[in-house]
């Protein structure tokens, strides 16, 4: 029998892996599978609880389950998927934030590589926001690229990603998903993904771009508090989505239009991300620490900036820490 104190991590996987179905399983059993004591067992059971964030019901004389039947993500799975993209995906069950995990990975990895978690403790959104990010219910994947003729060639990269989540999410039936400027992804006005793009290196000599993407697919409405509104795509169809085939499918979207990116540019792709902005023509704010200038959109240019008609001239704005708000709704 293994020695509870060689269990940890591994054991708590496995654990996880025979829990996943929902249903209940005495401890006994579950020691059974794994080859541990009962007692090991219960130590890791509660280590899930602690380390994870995993809720369990205890129900005696039944045994254990998970509050929610989940689906793991599998390393295994994603990667050996027909038309996977050429970069390998490794799957962490816990996590700070998977872009810290990918940059701390340079040193040891050579990109490409993407990082997915199962949770992340400590999950970045822009403008210095937390991006809530529970255990076993969403998709965070930071892919890292290497960037070795300068940072003019992303000009308009983080827009581009945002066209690649729009086509994966769409391909499992999400109609309604769009753009909004810069980089957010949205069905009718909710939330749905977000983008964080980090560098790491020096922008003037070879560096590394970490595209961070969060994707909220099975979180339900009522249990997670989000400062603003937002939707999943379990919501949107009403049935959950397998999260393997989710990342498999954003892998190939984010390879696809990154390869069009580096060949045509972002200028190439201008016109598509304009037809998927549900904002344009619209009456907005534009919010940059404590102004805000009124315009309508007019469109993006071949930099990835908004041009905004403003008083009835065209002004070109460009920044991170820029985002629009509907006049409608300030
Ligand atoms: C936003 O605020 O809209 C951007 C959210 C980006 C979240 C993703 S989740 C994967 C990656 N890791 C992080 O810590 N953030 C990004």
């Amino acid at each position: 029998m293994m020695r509870a104190s060689s269990c940890v991590g591994h054991c708590m996987l496995s654990l996880l892996k025979l829990l996943q179905d929902g249903r209940f399983h005495s401890g006994e059993a579950l020691g059974a599978s794994l080859g541990v004591s009962r007692a090991a067992v219960w130590k890791q059971l509660q280590a899930l609880e602690a380390d994870y964030g995993v809720v369990l019901h205890r129900v005696r004389g039944r045994g254990y389950r998970l509050e929610q039947p989940v689906l793991l993500l599998d390393a295994k799975q994603i990667n050996a998927a027909e038309n996977a993209p050429g970069w390998p995906v490794s799957v962490l069950p816990t996590t700070d934030s998977t872009n810290a995990e990918a940059m701390r990975r340079l040193a040891l990895e050579s990109p490409p590589f993407a990082v997915t978690a199962e949770r992340q403790t400590a999950g970045r959104g822009r403008r210095g926001r937390a991006w809530v990010s529970p255990f076993g219910e969403n998709l965070y994947y930071s892919l890292v690229l290497r960037v070795d003729s300068g940072v003019a060639q992303l000009e308009g990269v983080s827009l581009v990603v945002g066209l690649a989540i729009a086509q994966a999410v769409r391909s499992f039936g999400v109609e309604r998903v769009g753009l909004k400027w810069p980089n957010d992804v949205l069905v009718g006005g909710r939330k749905l993904a977000g983008i964080l793009l980090e560098l790491s290196g020096d922008p003037a000599d070879v560096c590394h771009l970490i595209i961070g993407v969060g994707v909220n697919v099975n979180m339900s409405q009522g249990c997670q508090p989000i400062d603003q509104p937002w939707t999943s795509m379990r919501t949107e169809l009403g049935v959950p989505v397998d999260r393997n085939c989710l990342a498999v499918v954003l892998g190939q979207q984010l390879e696809h239009y990154l390869a069009l990116h580096s060949e045509v540019g972002f200028a190439g792709l201008m016109a598509e991300w304009e037809a998927n902005h549900l904002w344009q023509g619209r009456e907005v704010h534009l919010h940059a620490a404590d102004n805000a200038i009124a315009g309508v959109v007019l469109g993006v240019n071949a930099t990835g900036a908004i041009r905004l008609s403003v008083d009835g001239q065209e002004r070109v704005f460009s920044g991170g820490e820029l985002s629009l708000r509907l006049c409608d709704d300030s």
